[in-house]
């Protein structure tokens, strides 16, 4: 199976490629997570990468190819893949198209996760990550006061780039850069839009349908 998961910043991508990839056991790739690991670790890609990351700008596809080629050589032999992030303007799209041709990969579907902009900042707002196991949870009215992970303790952390202004900048790119792949995608026949307001699980049950 091989997926492409798009949708503006906070739509749930991350959220729902985890419950998907782990059904149809195939990795999870997520440049995001990819690019903030190598920050973390502060190599020479995270040097590169981390103004871009933290102030919301996409960061320069040269970087980024090498990165997919890389990820998806690694991924042949396995069941496929899930691309999380990836693609994000219609060069990469067009990259990415190319070099599955080449190495005769066809994609099954691309799932568009719809999400309106208010639910999109509020979602943003109240997401936290720990910093050790990297999973992700939204603070509520309920549980605000918690700090910890309750997966393995670690501390829980807000994302930079979840601060309001960078947040505002992030869907201005989304709106100029990434949304043309719905367009592209369309034409290729392979785009489902998913409505992803909801339960997180009636979402997965929405997207599986198609899968
Ligand atoms: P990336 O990490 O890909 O961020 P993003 O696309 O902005 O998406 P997010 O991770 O913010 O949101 P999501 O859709 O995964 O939502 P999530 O499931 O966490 O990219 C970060 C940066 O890296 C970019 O800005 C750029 O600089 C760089 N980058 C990455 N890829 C690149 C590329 N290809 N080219 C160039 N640059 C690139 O959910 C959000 C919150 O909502 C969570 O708290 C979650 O618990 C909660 N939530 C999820 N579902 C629901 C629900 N149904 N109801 C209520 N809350 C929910």
């Amino acid at each position: 199976m091989r997926i492409v998961l798009i949708g503006a910043p906070g739509a749930g991508k991350g959220t729902q490629a985890k419950v998907i990839s782990n059904k149809f056991n195939i990795p999870h790739i997520s440049t995001g997570d990819i690019l903030r690991n190598e920050i973390n670790k502060g190599s020479e890609l995270g040097k590169k990468a981390v103004k871009f990351v933290e102030s919301g700008k996409l960061v320069p596809d040269e970087i980024i190819i090498e990165i997919i080629k890389n990820m998806i050589r690694k991924s042949r032999s396995e069941n496929g893949f899930l691309m999380d992030g990836f693609p994000r303007n219609l060069k990469q799209a067009k990259m990415f198209s190319s070099t599955l041709d080449h190495l005769g990969i066809k994609l099954d579907k691309v799932i568009n996760i719809v999400v309106d902009k208010d639910e999109i900042i509020s979602r943003l707002g109240k997401r936290r990550t720990c910093n050790v196991c990297k999973s992700v949870f939204s603070i509520n009215n309920n549980n605000e006061n918690f700090i910890k992970c309750p997966e393995c303790g670690g501390d829980l952390i807000k994302r930079k780039d979840d601060d309001v202004e960078v947040i505002k900048h992030r869907l201005e790119v989304y709106e100029s850069e990434t949304r043309p792949l719905i367009n592209f995608y369309t034409d290729k026949g392979l785009l489902v839009n998913i409505d992803g307001s909801g339960e997180e699980k009636e979402i997965t049950e929405r997207i599986l349908k198609f899968l």
